[in-house]
């Protein structure tokens, strides 16, 4: 069963604030791309969150480490 199917399935990953104001934007699954929750944070303050059957892309505005299973990316380089 993948994350289309089971929200408890869905990959993790973890924004860390460089700055206040950052952005973590969830998209919707599914035929329409949209934008369906926004978060902010403000300087050190980290999200953890997944991949579900609601939420199939994420957007970060502003400066942030990005933890994926795929790595570590800085949003500034
Ligand atoms: N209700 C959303 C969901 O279950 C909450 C959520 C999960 C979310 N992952 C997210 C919101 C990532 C923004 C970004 O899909």
């Amino acid at each position: 069963m993948d994350a289309n199917q089971n929200p408890t399935q869905g990959d993790y990953f973890v924004i860390k604030a460089k700055e206040n104001g950052v952005q973590v934007i969830g998209l919707t699954r599914g035929h329409d791309t949209k934008f369906h929750h926004t978060e902010k944070l403000d300087k050190g303050e980290v999200m953890l969150a997944q991949f579900t059957a609601h939420t199939s892309a994420v957007k970060i505005r502003g400066k942030a480490i990005v933890m994926t299973k795929h790595g570590v990316l800085d949003t500034e380089e």
